[in-house]
């Protein structure tokens, strides 16, 4: 207040002076001209202030938050993509096969599809153990393409080769195969993302995927459930092309996000005209069809690792944010892991997302494998935030 009002009074004075200077010059011309001076004198001090002071503090806020004001600002510059057309999805384990294919509007078939699973691995170790426990019974081959390129171009050991003997329980079924990265600095790592998708197309059809085989295409932390898989299989006329929606997680099973991923999908193989990819190929989607626990690791190394290389690295704004410390801890209050704003298309999802996921108590309808290995995945379920340091 006592600044305010001091700041008044000199803004007097000099309207004083002003008046003084006015009175003494009779021309008209030379009265204006030194009122000029009187306007710039007055506006010099806050003149300088804005150039010394507002400027460069808008600019270095621009600099911090700039991600999250054009995040903020999303509903304006950026319409939602087209709504996706959910079907209901019917399920009880006393329910047959023949009534669940009925309920969806589909026939039954003799015998199901054969069904490919393919994926391009990082270093989900865990979350791939659960994915292939979880559709264990239903899986005809596992394809699993390793790089020792991450997408961002960095060097990245074989982290699968290196735990295969974790995975004897595939052995049979499993068509694993290596790509060399092309390591071209400062690429955008969408390109290094393609070519690892198009290398698994190649992968697939050496695993001997056939017309009509189901192929599920999404990353490894995208786990349709065994019993989606089964329906599938079972079912004529299922469409070609089917999205799954996932119960997105984060950091585990105690983060429930919302049941928006819809990036995983299911195909009807047709030679020559199915490519491996990760975003939307067609309008069909499948209600509750699964999970994704996005950066679900046992040790914060390995969520850091993830950090660096994957395609959006370039939130990666600032070194602290690798700091084990910080992402302990954010993992523990259900923040976000790049301080970022909500990715919505409407201010009422930006605003209701804002802040902290709430924790979930609920562990039911999860992986079955989970849970019966509660123990050694307990870093998955409500009540475990600590990660292992290493
Ligand atoms: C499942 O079906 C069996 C036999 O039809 C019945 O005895 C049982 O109560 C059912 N269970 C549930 C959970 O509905
Ligand atoms: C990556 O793998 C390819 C093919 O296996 C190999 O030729 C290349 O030397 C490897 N690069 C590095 C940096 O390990
Ligand atoms: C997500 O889907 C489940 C099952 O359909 C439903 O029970 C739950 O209320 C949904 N949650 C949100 C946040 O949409």
């Amino acid at each position: 207040m006592l600044n305010m009002s001091e700041g008044y009074y000199n803004f007097k004075k000099n309207d004083d002076i002003c008046g003084d200077v006015c009175a003494q010059h009779g021309s008209h011309v030379a009265s204006s001209m030194s009122r000029l001076r009187c306007i710039l004198r007055g506006l010099d001090f806050k003149t300088c202030i804005f150039f010394i002071v507002v400027i460069p503090v808008s600019i270095f806020c621009v600099y911090l938050h700039g991600q999250k004001i054009s995040y903020f600002l999303r509903p304006l510059w950026e319409s939602p993509p087209k709504p996706f057309h959910e079907i209901p999805h019917y399920y009880h384990e006393n329910v047959s096969m023949e009534s669940l294919c009925r309920l969806h509007g589909w026939g039954i078939r003799e015998s199901p599809r054969r069904v490919y699973d393919a994926v391009l691995f990082n270093n989900e170790v865990d979350m791939l153990t659960i994915r292939w426990k979880e559709m264990q019974p239903y899986v005809t081959q596992y394809v699993l393409l390793e790089s020792n390129s991450t997408f961002t171009g960095l060097i990245k050991p074989l982290i699968f080769a290196s735990n295969r003997e974790n995975f004897k329980f595939v052995e049979s079924r499993l068509t694993y195969g290596v790509v060399g990265g092309r390591f071209k600095k400062g690429e955008n790592p969408f390109y290094e993302e393609a070519y690892q998708r198009v290398n698994l197309d190649q992968l697939l059809r050496l695993a001997g995927i056939e017309e009509d085989d189901l192929l599920i295409m999404s990353d490894v932390d995208e786990i349709p459930s065994a019993h989606t898989i089964n329906l599938l299989r079972w079912c004529d006329e299922i469409p070609q092309i089917l999205h799954l929606q996932l119960r997105n997680y984060l950091y585990s099973f105690e983060f429930f996000l919302d049941n928006n991923s819809w990036r995983a999908s299911v195909h009807r193989y047709q030679t020559g005209k199915t490519h491996y990819a990760h975003y939307r190929q067609a309008d069909v989607l499948l209600s509750d069809a699964g999970w994704h626990c996005s950066f679900c690791f046992r040790r914060i190394s390995e969520l850091i690792f993830k950090m660096k290389a994957y395609s959006h690295n370039d939130r990666v704004r600032f070194a602290h944010y690798l700091n084990p410390e910080r992402i302990q801890d954010v993992i523990c209050e259900g923040a976000d892991l790049f301080d970022m704003i909500p990715e919505e298309y409407t201010f009422k999802e930006i605003i209701g997302k804002l802040g902290p996921i709430p924790h979930s108590y609920s562990a039911v309808h999860l992986p079955s494998y989970l849970l019966n290995n509660a123990e050694k995945y307990k870093f998955l379920l409500p009540g475990n935030c600590r990660r292992e340091s290493g």
